[in-house]
Order: C-alpha cells, then structure tokens, then sequence
C-alpha cells in the first residue's frame, strides 16, 4: 500500500538537511553573540492559549483536536504564546532580562505553495523584561545581524503599531474596528479598508513609507494626535539607535502584523526574489500578553524567521553550502584484515570523519562511492602491506596511490 505524506508536509534529504543545518548555525552564531539561549516549548497546547489574542487569520489555520479525556488541544501555529505562559506560569521569578530562542516546526492549515506549508519551522527570540527603545533596537539587530551573517540580501521594514492605534484612538474609533482594520492593513485589503476608514488621515499615515524624511512628514499630519506622536517619539529613538548599531532599515508606517498581540514596534523582513507578499520574518513589541495569562505585567519583544523562507531566500540568491567533510573511506581487501580494518578506522575517529566500506564491495566500487561523498582519501587495507604496518593510501584529488604507514594517517589531512 503506497502511502502519500500529508498535504503541506516535507521530508528532508540528508543533502536538504545539511544546507538546513548549515543556515541554522549560522543564524543561532548571533543569537548566542547576544547571549540568547536556547528554550523549547510542546508540540501542542491547550487551544485557549492561541485562541485569545493569536488574529483571526491564525484561529482559522490551527490544528485542533480532542485527547482521549475530551480536552480541546492545537498543534502550536507559533511560539510567542507558549514562550508568555512558560514565563507567567514557571519563571516569573527569573532575574530579567530573560533572553530566549528557539527552533521548531509550527502548524497552520493554510493552502500549501511555495514558501507556505502546514508543517514550516521557526526560528526565533524572546527578550522578556525590558520596556525600552533599546530592547526593541535589540530585538531587530539580532534579526538583521544573523541574515548578515548569511550573507542575504533583504530588505528590514520597521513600524510602530501605536501611531495607528494612537491615532484611531484620539479619532475615537473603538478597539473592535481597531483590529478588523489593523487586520486589512496587514493584508493590504484596500476595498476592505475603504469600506471602515472615514478619516483620509489614516491613509496618509499608511502610505507613509521610505527613508526619514517620512518622519517629519508624519509629525506633520499627527501634529493634533499626541498619543500617535508619542508612538513616532518612541519609533525615532529605536530608529536613532539602529543607525548607531549599523542597521540598514526602511520605515513603513503600514506594517501591522496579522497577530493582535503587539502593542509597540513591528518590523517584517522581506528579500526581492520571493516578493513583496513573503515575509521572511516578522516581530515586534507585545506587552500585554504575559499579563494574559495570569503573569505579572511583563513588557517583551521578539522576532521569528520562517525558517523554510529563509532557505529559499539563500538558495535563489546562489548562496553557497560548503561541502561535506568526509576524510577518509576505508575499505579491507579481503576478509582476514577486515577486522584490521575496522581498528584504524576506530582509531582515525578519534580525529577525523571516516567512512568504512560496509558493502564488501570491490575496490572500483569504493572508490566510486568515495567520489560520490567528496571524501578526501581512500585507505586500503591489504594483508601484505598490513604485515609492514602500513597501508595503501589512494589521493581522491590527485588520484594518486602511495604506501603510507599506519601511525602517519593523521598527517595527511
Ligand atoms: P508570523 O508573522 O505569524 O509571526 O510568523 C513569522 C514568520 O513565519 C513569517 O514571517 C513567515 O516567514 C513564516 N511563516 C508563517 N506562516 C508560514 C507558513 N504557512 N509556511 C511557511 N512559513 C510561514 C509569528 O509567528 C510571531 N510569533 C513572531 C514573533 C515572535 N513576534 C514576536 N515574537
């Protein structure tokens, strides 16, 4: 019986994974050079975690199930709300800041394409503690550091979801009609947004987008809305602080984020060749949420990669994966020094990475298997040469062949 794997699922080659884990090393060199370390969160949690503040977008995507007992599960669409209840419930007490990250797969039932499945992995921080311009500065240069550190080519979009709630607030427009068109500003829903914005202003704030000259053109028009003026104070500071860190950013006073969760700064990462629909990345400030669920009030501010959009990022750019690191195959030529064999291979494996022909093949053969790993020499093992102490040492570059003593193995790498 054939089975297929689930829609929206992947299964990873070896080849796959050695890109994957290549790219997620690089990624977690940063977050470890800013002293993040590493949590990991449950597979599934309790459905009430994500139902509260996770958009409508996310509630409509989730994996939800029944356990044997009836109780309401969701396989986790993200990590924020996970990593809020392990803080309210088990590290409150924890000398702040708490600075986490994390790697895992996230689930959404959304129609799989390109750079969207139900199973795409995440790769992101937590800073936990600090309300200020600097933990937000924080947060998006960890974000941008570690793509440099790929060597990506992105664009870093940042804006600050308290001007537009500023503003709708001193326009006096409630909380509800807030999040339906914070929602349609996120997926840039111009007929829905024409049908619930009265005020043109809204508009021109939206439209804002480009270098900073923007902001004096939104001090400008908010120049009657001091709650949104103090949220462009607030965003100049972070900003003043990137261009002292070395943070190449555009600022888009229309980025909302389709999770109802932040509060302050939001920034989206996107690279030209996946388009302007496909974030790499998307995070901000979420201060209300650990009080959420019961911890004490506890500003936070965080990012994820999809992980997935990141790899397809480096691979259409021509980024390159080294190769892999095989030293040595080695093979017996015939069955009385295989155990011989197997010793120098135990004993070069104290050091190198070595391969040892499991197949019995002939030597053609291994040598052809050698090739196809890249490795780098093949040793022979023969009775003859056995007896000397030695063995024979083929160069996979060169394709030379030379009697090598068994103690001088190590010297050829
Ligand atoms: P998010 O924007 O929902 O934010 O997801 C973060 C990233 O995950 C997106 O920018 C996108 O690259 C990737 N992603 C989302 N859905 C899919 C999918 N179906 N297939 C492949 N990739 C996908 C969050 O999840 C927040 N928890 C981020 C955050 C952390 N904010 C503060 N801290």
């Amino acid at each position: 019986m054939k089975i297929k794997r689930p829609r929206g699922t992947r299964d990873f080659s070896p080849e796959e994974m050695r890109k994957r884990n290549f790219v997620k090393n690089r990624i977690e060199e940063i977050y470890k050079k800013f002293n993040y370390s590493e949590i990991t969160i449950p597979t599934y949690e309790h459905l009430e975690l994500f139902n509260l503040k996770s958009g409508d977008d996310i509630r409509d995507a989730m994996y939800v199930f029944r356990d044997k007992k009836g109780r309401e599960l969701c396989l986790r669409p993200e990590a924020t709300a996970s990593v809020c209840r392990f803080f309210a419930n088990e590290l409150r007490n924890v000398q702040k800041p708490l600075k986490f990250y994390y790697y895992c797969p996230m689930f959404r039932y959304e129609r799989p394409q390109k750079g969207r499945y139900r199973e795409f992995f995440q790769s992101g921080i937590e800073l936990i503690g600090p309300k200020n311009p600097g933990s937000d500065a924080e947060a998006i240069t960890v974000a941008y550091r570690a793509l440099k550190n790929l060597n990506l080519n992105f664009e870093l979009e940042i804006g600050h979801l308290g001007i537009l709630r500023g503003l709708l607030n001193d326009l006096g427009i409630a909380e509800e009609k807030q999040d339906e068109l914070i929602n349609a500003v996120d997926k840039k829903d111009i007929k829905v947004l024409e049908n619930i914005v009265e005020h043109q202003i809204i508009f021109n704030i939206l439209e804002l987008k480009g270098d900073s000259k923007i902001i004096k053109k939104a001090e400008n028009l908010l120049k009657d809305y001091p709650a949104a003026v103090l949220a462009l104070c607030e965003l100049k500071e972070i900003l003043l602080l990137l261009d002292i860190l070395g943070v190449g950013y555009v600022i888009d006073l229309g980025v909302a984020r389709g999770l109802e969760y932040y509060t302050g700064m939001v920034f989206e990462i996107r690279v030209p060749e996946l388009g302007a629909q496909c974030q790499i990345a998307g995070g901000g400030r979420y201060d209300k949420l650990i009080e959420l669920f019961n911890g004490p009030k506890t500003p936070a501010v965080g990012f994820a990669y999809g992980f997935d959009r990141v790899i397809d990022a480096y691979e259409l750019q021509g980024l390159e994966i080294p190769g892999t690191e095989v030293d040595f195959v080695i093979t017996a030529v015939d069955y009385s020094v295989q155990k011989n064999a197997l010793k120098i291979a135990s004993k070069l494996r104290e050091n190198f990475v070595v391969d040892f022909d499991l197949m019995n093949r002939k030597l053609g053969k291994v040598l052809d298997y050698a090739d196809g790993l890249n490795a780098k020499f093949v040793i022979i093992v023969g009775p003859r040469e056995f007896k000397e102490n030695k063995v024979s040492v083929r160069n996979m570059k060169t394709k030379e062949r030379k009697i090598v003593g068994i103690d001088e193995l190590g010297n050829l790498i």
